[in-house]
């Protein structure tokens, strides 16, 4: 039977106990473990804050306390008073409240327990699929418990920071018109309006925009977005932003308030120093040098672009690539020449999954020969070229694709990935912060053979190729930017257009009518035409921020109740069928999906 707590209070978490010997207090929480030494029973307690050994003798907590106590079972929800002390049985390095103990005085059990599926431990060995069913008992975990509360302190910070820096916090409908982000809609049917729908918001962009235009200066909003794209470790189709937008300035205005932000928020929660400036990187910069437009810098490995070298070579492989209008490039992994050929063709492999028809290695051994898969088709001199400006020697390991540029970015890019990988080079708690700016504004899609916005349509082209909008609109740059954190997106933002012309002719450049423009974004161009501040913005992904601080590989780790990569819950086992009433009433019904 479940006891009350009627008269009692809890005084203390468990780990808050530590300094506290000689004084009585009172801790609640779940039985971790609990063992029987015949006459003295042993408990570990379990709360948010940590663990906190109890010891239960007879003689302190009367014969029916202590019979209580020897019906404990994991996952028992107990409260306990009695009084804290040295241990004594001598001090435990691995818990934090090792060197005391609480002798109990009385019990009381709140609550009793099932035999959990799985046990509740740190980096827990449980699959993920049975430990997300279950999640209210895997958020038990201390890994979890700690990951929430850092994303708890994240939040405030983000709070009372940007309070400080003048920004107010103004929340933005979730039931909406579709957003531009350029992913999926989530779309929700309206009963009022039968046949017609809500979508759900991709970002707050638009609205953002519009309290600017409103005099609200300084916005922002830790919210919830929506995107049904295809799953991965770094996405999830609901996710959390902290998304700002700021009246009356320019790039390096938003940099300088974010980087007083991320500073702010490492050193406060991980104790990270993250020296200011930033380093920036244009997109061209980021993609010749390491074929990524989110480059992780914590290590080297550059690409190196050789088509100069080798276009009147004897290996058809990289001329012909050159004289299709692409190049080749490669990358040198130093001291790599012993690689033994299965990994070389396991690499081979991993190029061919991005896109490569085939990925050429060479290495110089010691006595200065070859192994190579395309040396034969080339002069010594050539190959010394080729190596010197590879700036490789013996010992190395050079890897070479030739191919469009896109290929080749992409091929080579993961490919330093992968290779850091296998060399453990990317080590979690080193933190490398990147600006990547002057993305393109736009990028050719070939499905739909037409510009899409590359950030979103309402970002600004730099002034400087304003021209080329009318001219060669895939050359235009932006004043878009990204915050790059070890390789992972973590935020971007940009500068937005806020001249009528220059928004109806992004939208013309993006292939919609002036008709199609109004109908779809007319209260934003509309707004326009009321008087406009120049202004800018920017948005993290939360999750994303927190994965990394928390040096998680998924983003699952860092949210309370994540979904699965088919984009349903295993808890709740959402989405669901519903009931035909409510079908009727919403003039919805349902056809098999062919
Ligand atoms: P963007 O689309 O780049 O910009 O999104 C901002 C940041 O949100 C995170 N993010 C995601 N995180 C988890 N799951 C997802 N499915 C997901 N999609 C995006 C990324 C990304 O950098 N309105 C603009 C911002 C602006 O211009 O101010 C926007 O939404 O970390
Ligand atoms: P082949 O003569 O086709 O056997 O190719 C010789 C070498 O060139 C092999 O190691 C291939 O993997 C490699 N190769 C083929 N196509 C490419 C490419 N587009 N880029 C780089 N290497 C390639």
């Amino acid at each position: 039977m479940a006891e009350s707590m009627k008269g009692l209070q809890r005084s203390h978490r468990c780990t808050e106990v530590t300094n506290l010997t000689g004084e009585k207090v009172t801790v609640m929480g779940w039985v971790q473990k609990s063992r029987n030494k015949g006459s003295i029973i042993f408990v570990d307690l379990r709360d948010r804050s940590g663990l906190l050994q109890i010891i239960f003798e007879e003689g302190d907590v009367g014969s029916e306390n202590y019979a209580k106590a020897e019906k404990l079972r994991s996952e028992f929800v107990i409260a306990v008073t009695g009084t804290v002390e040295l241990r004594s049985g001598g001090v435990n390095e691995n818990m934090a409240t090792g060197e005391i103990e609480l002798r109990a005085e009385s019990l009381r059990i709140l609550s009793e327990a099932d035999t959990p599926p799985f046990p509740i431990e740190e980096n827990s060995k449980t699959k993920e699929e049975l430990r997300l069913k279950y999640r209210y008992l895997d958020l038990r975990r201390p890994d979890l418990q700690e990951n929430l509360i850092m994303r708890s302190k994240v939040a405030t910070l983000t709070r009372q920071f940007l309070s400080e820096e003048g920004f107010l916090e103004i929340e933005t409908p979730m039931l909406t018109k579709s957003t531009p982000e350029g992913a999926r809609d989530y779309l929700v049917p309206s009963r009022v309006h039968p046949g017609n729908f809500y979508a759900l918001p991709q970002s707050p962009q638009i609205f953002k925009q519009l309290l600017m235009c409103s005099g609200y200066d300084r916005y922002f909003q830790i919210v919830k977005c929506f995107r049904d794209e295809d799953l991965r470790a770094d996405r999830q189709p609901e996710f959390t932003q902290i998304d700002m937008e700021l009246s009356f300035v320019d790039v390096d205005d938003v940099i300088a308030v974010n980087e007083r932000l991320l500073a702010k928020m490492f050193k406060e929660t991980i104790g990270v120093e993250v020296s200011l400036p930033i380093p920036r990187m244009t997109y061209k910069e980021a993609m010749d040098r390491f074929g990524s437009d989110k480059p992780d810098i914590r290590f080297g490995m550059e690409l190196n672009c050789v088509s100069e070298y080798v276009k009147d070579c004897g290996f058809s492989v990289f001329t012909d690539a050159i004289k299709n209008g692409g190049s080749v490039r490669g990358i040198n992994a130093e001291g790599q020449g012993e690689m033994p050929r299965k990994k070389i063709d396991a690499l081979v492999q991993f190029a061919k999954d991005f896109g490569a028809k085939g990925l050429a290695y060479l290495s110089i051994n010691a006595d200065g020969t070859y192994k190579s898969s395309f040396a034969k088709f080339m002069t010594e001199e050539e190959l010394k070229i080729l190596t010197e400006q590879m700036g490789a020697k013996p010992g190395d390991l050079m890897f070479f694709a030739a191919d469009e540029d896109d290929v080749v970015f992409d091929v080579l890019g993961n490919l330093r990935l992968e290779l850091a990988r296998g060399l453990e080079l990317l080590k979690k708690d080193e933190y490398k912060f990147l600006w990547v700016t002057e993305f393109p504004l736009l990028e050719y899609s070939k499905e739909e053979g037409r510009y899409t916005a590359k950030h979103h349509p309402f970002t600004m082209p730099m002034e400087e190729d304003l021209e080329l909008l009318n001219t060669d609109p895939g050359k235009v740059r932006a004043k878009a930017y990204d915050i790059v954190l070890n390789g992972t997106e973590i935020g971007g933002g940009s500068v937005r257009i806020y001249q009528n012309q220059v928004q109806e002719k992004m939208f013309e450049v993006l292939g919609f009518t002036k008709e199609e423009a109004y109908d779809r974004f007319g209260f934003l161009l509309n707004a326009f035409k009321y008087g406009v501040p120049p202004h800018a913005g920017l948005a993290y992904g939360l999750d994303r921020l927190i994965m990394l601080m928390a040096k998680e590989d998924s983003i699952r780790d860092v949210i309370a109740f994540p979904k699965v990569k088919d984009a349903s819950c295993l808890m709740t086992e959402a989405p669901n069928v519903v009931e035909l009433k409510q079908l009727n009433e919403l003039g919805i019904g349902i056809t098999e999906n062919k």
